[in-house]
């Protein structure tokens, strides 16, 4: 058996009162797309943050190709090829594409002026490695559609050459078409061997892309399946009246329907 690119055993998160992950367990292989859905407040993004380092669990184990992490910030787990791109783009609109996609490492000539044109000349490979169409790396960003903005986003996170890609709710606010192409990069990605999670409202786009899917429901693991061996009305029951006592791994639901 291959080792997950990451995995969490028994993660548990409070904020204050709320009880925002209950002994969640999860895990992400080499180069496969995972689908993380539930209904509003279940504890996804909470769920992919304490993964990143963005929120310190208060109880279980991150582990990454098997061995036990601590990412005290987002910083670290960079530092060892995962990256979030997260719902609001986390993006300075009044730069360009090039400053953004560089932002905080900005090439240096004699390690003082920026390198103007090494930068907007590594920007234009990465947006052509996502095939994505951004007109101009020299555009501001708040003068892009949505879509565009978040090609950017990604851009930026596909430029420290990840090996774990988390996309937050990334269709949200995209048209058919900016949709579309965010799932072909994607499937681009996933060539490439990256392992990706997508958390979406839209069952489609998982079915589209996923291997398979990981329902939370208020926090807990209600269930999770191969996309191959399951429907969207099965994943619709589970979000909606999921339990843990569902909650079988893909594996474990395979066997029993055999
Ligand atoms: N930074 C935070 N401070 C306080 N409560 C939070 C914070 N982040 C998330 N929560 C709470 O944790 C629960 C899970 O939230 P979240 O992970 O955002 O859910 P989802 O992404 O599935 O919609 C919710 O009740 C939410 O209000
Ligand atoms: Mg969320």
């Amino acid at each position: 058996m291959t080792t997950p690119i990451i995995e969490m055993r028994g993660i548990q998160k409070h904020f204050g009162a709320v009880h925002a992950l209950r002994n969640v367990n999860f895990s992400l292989m080499p180069g496969e797309i995972l689908g993380l859905v539930g209904d509003n407040s279940a504890g996804k993004s909470t769920l992919m943050k304490v993964m990143t380092g963005a929120y310190q669990r208060d109880d279980g184990d991150v582990l990454f190709k098997g061995a036990s992490t601590q990412f005290r910030s987002p910083q670290e787990s960079r530092d060892v090829g995962i990256e979030m791109i997260y719902q609001d783009f986390a993006l300075c609109g009044n730069m360009d594409v090039g400053q953004n996609i560089f932002l905080g490492r900005w090439p240096r000539k004699y390690g003082l002026f920026v390198d103007r044109e090494k930068m907007y000349a590594e920007a234009s490979t990465v947006l052509k490695r996502l095939k994505v169409d951004v007109n101009s790396v020299f555009q501001k960003v708040e003068s892009l559609s949505g879509g565009r903005q978040q090609s950017v986003a990604i851009a930026r996170a596909i430029s420290f050459n990840p090996r774990v890609v988390i996309f937050d709710e990334p269709t949200a606010n995209l048209s058919v078409m900016a949709t579309e192409r965010l799932l072909e990069t994607m499937a681009e990605l996933k060539k490439q061997g990256v392992a990706q999670v997508i958390i979406s409202h839209r069952l489609t786009d998982i079915f589209e892309v996923g291997d398979r899917v990981m329902v939370l429901k208020r926090g807990e693991n209600v269930g999770e399946r191969y996309v191959k061996h399951t429907n969207e009305r099965e994943v619709l029951e589970l979000i909606v009246s999921g339990t843990p006592e569902t909650a079988l791994s893909a594996d474990e639901a395979l066997k029993r329907a055999a």
